[in-house]
Order: C-alpha cells, then sequence, then structure tokens
C-alpha cells in the first residue's frame, strides 16, 4: 500500500509501539485488509491471523507475522494469542448467509474470548454494528451486538466500536448504493427506505481503530460511531443519484418482503444474494449514534456522506482499491480445493494455444487485463450470458469484476472466476467460483519455442456427477469458439 494511500497521518494520537504485540484477526476481510498496512506504518509489531497460508500475505504485509488458525476451532486460537498484547476482532461470517452466520459468529466470539483470557491478552477491540438495542433488530445487527456482549463476558478489557454502513471504495454496501442509483430510475419504495442511518467513511473507521489503541483509557468502554450526516436510506440513494448527475423517483409500493428486493437487488449490484439480503434486513432499523463520547477521546470531524462518496469513487478511478468485499466472499475461499492438489489429473482437459513472436511481458500484461470493465475481449455476450444464469442461480456471477483494473494478485476476484496462482510472464491460472456441477480452472501459460513463444489457454475440469459430465460436453463447443478467439485476441492486443 502507497504511504499517501493511508488514512492515519493526522490522527492526534501518538503511536505506542513499545506496548507489545497486536494480533489483527479478519485480515483477509475490507476492514482488516486496510488496518493492517496501517498498524505496520505506525511501528507497531504485528500479527495477522489467517485461515490458511499463502505466499501473497508476505508480500502484501511485509514484517508482519502470519499465524495460521480458525476462530471455530479453539486450539488453533493458543499460538495465535500467544504473547499478544492486544487483539483486534474482526472476525465475521456474515457471507455464510442468513441461515447460518448467526452460530458461527457466536462460537468464533466465545472460543476468541476464552483463548484470549488464558493467553494474558490485555484488551481485545472490536468493530460491531450500530442499532438501538431497544428496537426489534435484524438478525444480522443483533448478531453483532451478541458477539459484543460474548467478548465482553470474560476478563479481557473490550473496547467496542459500533459503525453503521461504511461508505469506502470497495466497500459492499457502497457498490450496492452505486448500482441502485446508477442502474435505476424509479425504485418501489415500501416504507423502510424512511429510517435512519448515519454512514460513515472508511478512512474514519480505520482512523477510530487504531486512535482507540493508543489510548488506552478507551478501554472498557463501547462507542458509536458515525460519518458528518444522519440521513434516511433514501437520502442516501438521492444524494449518490445526484453525485451521479441522475435522478430518482421513489414510488410507494405496498409489497414490502425483504427476499424479493433483496433478489432484484443482487440482480443488478456486484454485490451476491447472501450479503444484501442480511443488508437489507438491516434497513428496517435506525442506525444512528446514540453518543458521541468517542469525541472526548478522539476528537476529528469525521467526513460527511457525500464526501466519503467522492473519495471512495475517486480511489475506484485512480485505480487505488485496496481491499474490496469479494476478498471474503465466497468465504474461507483460499482454502478450496487447488488444481494442484488433485489426486489424479482432472478428468477433463482442453488445450487451444500459438505461437507467437511478442515478448512474453507484453502478451502476460494482456492476459491480466481480462474481465472486469475491459471483459473477454471478444464474445462478451457469452460471458456475460453465464455471468447472469450464475446469479439467477444464486452464484456470484461476473458482475463482481476486478478490485483493480491494473494489477492482480493471488486471491483476487475476476469475475467468477478467483486467482489461484500468478507467476509473472509465464502463468496466469484461475479457479471457477460459478455455481458448477464440479470444479474447474482456467490457465494461461507462456513458454518459450525456440525464439518464440507458446500461448495457451487450458481449461481444467473435474466431476464426479453424470450431469457434471454432460454439461461439460454442451458447453465444449462454446469453449472452442471463446478460448481459440480468447487467446488471439491477447496476442492481438499485447
Ligand atoms: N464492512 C462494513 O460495511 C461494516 C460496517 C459496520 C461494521 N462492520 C464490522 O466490521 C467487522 C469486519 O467486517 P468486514 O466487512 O471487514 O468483514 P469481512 O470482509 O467479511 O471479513 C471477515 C473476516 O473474518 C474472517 N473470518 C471469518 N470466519 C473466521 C474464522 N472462523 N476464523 C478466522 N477468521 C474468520 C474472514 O476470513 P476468511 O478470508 O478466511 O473467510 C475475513 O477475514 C465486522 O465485525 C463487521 O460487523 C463492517
Amino acid at each position: 500500500m502507497e504511504t499517501a494511500d493511508l488514512f492515519c497521518h493526522d490522527l492526534t494520537s501518538t503511536p505506542q509501539p513499545g506496548i507489545g504485540k497486536i494480533l489483527v484477526t479478519g485480515a483477509t476481510g475490507y476492514i482488516g485488509g486496510r488496518l493492517v498496512p496501517e498498524l505496520l506504518a505506525r511501528g507497531y509489531k504485528v500479527r495477522v491471523l489467517v485461515r490458511s497460508p499463502s505466499p501473497e500475505y508476505e508480500e502484501r504485509w511485509p514484517g508482519a507475522e502470519i499465524v495460521i488458525a480458525d476462530a471455530l476451532q479453539q486450539d488453533t486460537l493458543k499460538k495465535a494469542l500467544h504473547e499478544i498484547h492486544i487483539a483486534y476482532y474482526l472476525i465475521h461470517s456474515l457471507y455464510l448467509g442468513p441461515q447460518e452466520f448467526t452460530a458461527a459468529d457466536i462460537k468464533a466470539a466465545a472460543n476468541f474470548r476464552m483463548a484470549a483470557e488464558k493467553k494474558g491478552v490485555k484488551r481485545i477491540i472490536y468493530l460491531g454494528g450500530l442499532g438501538d438495542i431497544n428496537s426489534p433488530l435484524s438478525k444480522h445487527l443483533r448478531s453483532r451486538m451478541e458477539v459484543a456482549q460474548e467478548l465482553d463476558s470474560g476478563k479481557v478489557l473490550v473496547t467496542i466500536l459500533r459503525a453503521a454502513i461504511i461508505i469506502g471504495s470497495g466497500s459492499a454496501s457502497f457498490e450496492i448504493i452505486q448500482h441502485l442509483a446508477r442502474q435505476l430510475h424509479v425504485i418501489l419504495s415500501p416504507g423502510w427506505e424512511r429510517h435512519k442511518c448515519q454512514p460513515i467513511g472508511i478512512r474514519d473507521v480505520i482512523k477510530y481503530l487504531v486512535g482507540v489503541l493508543e489510548i488506552p483509557e478507551t478501554s472498557g468502554k463501547s462507542f458509536d460511531i458515525g460519518g458528518g450526516d444522519i440521513l434516511t436510506y433514501k437520502e442516501l440513494i438521492e444524494v449518490m443519484a445526484r453525485f451521479l448527475h441522475k435522478r430518482i423517483f421513489f414510488i410507494p409500493f405496498p409489497f414490502s418482503h425483504i427476499g424479493f428486493y433483496a433478489y432484484y437487488a443482487s440482480l443488478i449490484t456486484p454485490v451476491p444474494l447472501p450479503l444484501v439480503q442480511c443488508l437489507f434486513e438491516g434497513l428496517k432499523n435506525d442506525a444512528i449514534c446514540q453518543d458521541d463520547s468517542i469525541k472526548d477521546f478522539l476528537p476529528f470531524d469525521p467526513l460527511d456522506y457525500e464526501e466519503s462518496i467522492k473519495r471512495a469513487t475517486d480511489r475506484e478511478t485512480q485505480d487505488r482499491v485496496y481491499t474490496r468485499w469479494s476478498d471474503a466472499y465466497p468465504p474461507a475461499h483460499h482454502m478450496a480445493l487447488r488444481l494442484h492438489e488433485l489426486k489424479s489429473l482432472p478428468k477433463y482437459t482442453a488445450s487451444h494455444s500459438l505461437i507467437t513472436e511478442k515478448r512474453p511481458s507484453s502478451i502476460f500484461k494482456s492476459i491480466c487485463n481480462i474481465g472486469g470493465k475491459e471483459g473477454w475481449f471478444r464474445n462478451n455476450w457469452m460471458w456475460r450470458l453465464r455471468g447472469m444464469v450464475d446469479r439467477i442461480l444464486l452464484g456470484v456471477g461476473t458482475s463482481r469484476g476486478r478490485r483493480s483494473h491494473s494489477t492482480l494478485k493471488t486471491h483476487d476476484v475476476l469475475d467468477f472466476w478467483r486467482v489461484e496462482d500468478i507467476q509473472r510472464d509465464k502463468r496466469l491460472l484461475l479457479r471457477a467460483e460459478m455455481k458448477l456441477p464440479g470444479e474447474a480452472w482456467l490457465e494461461f501459460n507462456l513458454k518459450p519455442v525456440g525464439k518464440r513463444n507458446r500461448l495457451s489457454v487450458i481449461a481444467y475440469y473435474d466431476t464426479n456427477k453424470l450431469f457434471g459430465d454432460i454439461y461439460w460436453f454442451i458447453f465444449k463447443p462454446f469453449h472452442n469458439v471463446i478460448f481459440t478467439d480468447l487467446i488471439r485476441q491477447i496476442e492481438k492486443r499485447s
């Protein structure tokens, strides 16, 4: 991360690098991924908890210690919490979907609290959700509060920060609002859009997270954090629409089934249904700060909503999105079966190649441009159609695009693929995350042949289902057309 992209340079609290080792959980997620570089830049000794190893992490957080643990398996937490002074708790399983995340979140929090107590951790810092505890809360907000209570029920002091919608590049809420405002001219309004919330910019969230670490007096206290504006959900969309030079009309509508609206929103935004549904359920609650005692400790003025939108949009335009909601969706995707872990060769393989005189670096650059806004060079309608079918079937679809247009790293999302391996000027291996009756990979590789190079694209597919076999043979003719054309286009554009 570039120094210019850090958020805490104007924070009034003083860094305390001598306080001991800091553990960051949820570092592969949206918030944790932004927090780690800030702590490292302020000189802290940081240990990062991840669920599976990857060479990408050492590159991403140089100087941080990486530990492998799963909060759902208490034994693994002992090593992670050994000699830790303060731990950030940013673990969240929202992406498991409305049916499963509550139980997973509470179990993970209970395991973490017990392990932290045993290891003599001095403080836990937790970022949760904002909502009025006395009102009937959505399942998601209630669960965030139960996690806070669980962490706070032991001997370790806890600092709780409670935030509503976070606005920043890569934030799921931001992308949902942005896409709704961009795509729609008319919104059916069932009534919940009149509830109020206090959105906060990602930079202010990170400043509060770092600030409370540096102010020991915040131990054992709970703070509400919010941005400069209190707005209705309707106003959130209207302000975004104005920012995009658009006008949106809201038409009152009596049908208020949350699942219907969430499903529709998931079809026209990059964010998949399980996440949209959990976030939409929160629209039935006000989410505004109940007190502003955080200002006694960290008296800076947070950004207002429009300024947060502007900064998030600037980051998108300048291709400086550092973390994105898709980094942690599907959950624990980095533990998925890798191509090299298959016990035998994949059942089906199809390879297409050509010989080129072009330099490997320029061909590789062209390979790494595929997907996202750039599309797949030709036959884009076929990719989009497959993506739309996937979305209808509750898959990730192609509209989730990419975090960055110009760079790719391991674990990055690329439409309905995920980068499994990337070796500069040699190989890009993508793993399919779309709904499939089997496992699929797509490999691009470059090999020298005398003074020239062979550019190949290889589709791997493994299945043990009859429908999986049928699927392969139905799509084979389309794949032949698509992949032959794709490598020609890659070569032509390099
Ligand atoms: N994002 C927002 O807009 C927002 C708004 C208000 C409050 N918050 C709060 O901020 C916190 C962090 O949110 P986020 O958006 O950064 O979440 P996120 O992107 O979904 O990341 C969740 C993180 O939790 C990790 N995790 C899940 N289960 C785990 C387990 N069993 N063991 C270890 N790690 C596990 C995930 O790791 P894997 O990669 O291994 O799955 C991932 O790193 C949450 O408490 C959330 O309520 C967020």
